[in-house]
């Protein structure tokens, strides 16, 4: 469907020179990468991970941003910012900033906006809780966050974002969503997609998927014909897991 992306994100770990070191070990080992590979890092490490990659195709990215240009926003870190240290995407509306950081469907949507106005990829985060997965509720959710996340983003603009479907009960828990799970969940994110804006733009869109994804359970989700990648937490911070999911991704 979409091109494959493999991103990490690194959350809160690593600091500068532990990322430049985890980057120094990564990259022999996913030299010839037959997918895009996106790292995302916290603010202060952009930079020195920049240096770290010279020369090679890894990307960068950061894990937030503000959706305005500048100002008197205290604590908050600007598009510009961020371009000029090296990030070229951006992760927004994660479900560990909704939940402890007030992050609303209208300010992934500003935020969305605002990104694809200066220039970064946006990666929008949706996903369902495990009571509304319980409930059947789970696709009904994710298209309405999905249409939320998307309002005013016209369909020449759409086919520079990214979306990732992240269960919220498969984040960090080692629970994995089903390959079947998730290829269904986005198939149904596509379909929205082509409501919004016709089928042949819905396919071309990158939909990871992300939740407790591994060096083992890699080959099966990306095997399955509607995932085009992975968002990684955990496994990212390890060269060797992260080599063998981009491997994955790569077949
Ligand atoms: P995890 O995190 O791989 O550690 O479950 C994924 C994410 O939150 O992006």
């Amino acid at each position: 469907m979409g091109r494959a992306i493999i991103a990490g994100n690194w959350k809160m770990n690593l600091t500068p020179s532990q990322g430049v070191a985890l980057v120094k070990e990564l990259l022999p080992k996913i030299e010839g990468a037959g997918c895009e590979v996106v790292l995302c890092v916290p603010f202060v490490d952009i930079a020195p991970v920049a240096g770290a990659l010279t020369g090679s195709k890894v990307r960068l990215g950061a894990q937030n941003l503000h959706f305005k240009a500048s100002g008197a926003y205290t604590g908050e870190v600007s598009a510009a910012m961020l371009k000029e240290a090296g990030a070229e995407y951006v992760i927004i509306g994660h479900s560990e900033r909704r939940q402890y950081f007030a992050e609303s469907d209208e300010t992934v949507n500003l935020k969305a906006l605002f990104a694809l106005e200066n220039g970064l990829i946006p990666i929008v985060c949706v996903g369902e809780s495990l009571a509304q997965r319980e409930s059947g509720e789970t696709n009904a959710f994710v298209a309405g966050q999905v249409r939320a996340a998307l309002q005013g983003i016209g369909a020449q603009a759409a086919k520079g974002i990214v979306l990732a479907y992240e269960p919220i009960w498969a984040i960090g828990t080692g629970r994995v969503a089903t390959n079947e799970q998730a290829n269904e969940t986005i198939g149904a994110i596509r379909k929205t997609l082509g409501e919004l804006y016709g089928p042949e733009t819905a396919k071309g869109i990158t939909i990871q998927y992300g939740g407790s994804m591994n060096a083992q359970n890699a080959d099966g989700l990306m095997a399955m014909p509607e995932i085009d990648g992975g968002l990684i937490g955990g496994a990212s911070l390890k060269a060797e897991d992260f080599a063998a999911i981009v491997r994955a991704a790569s077949r």
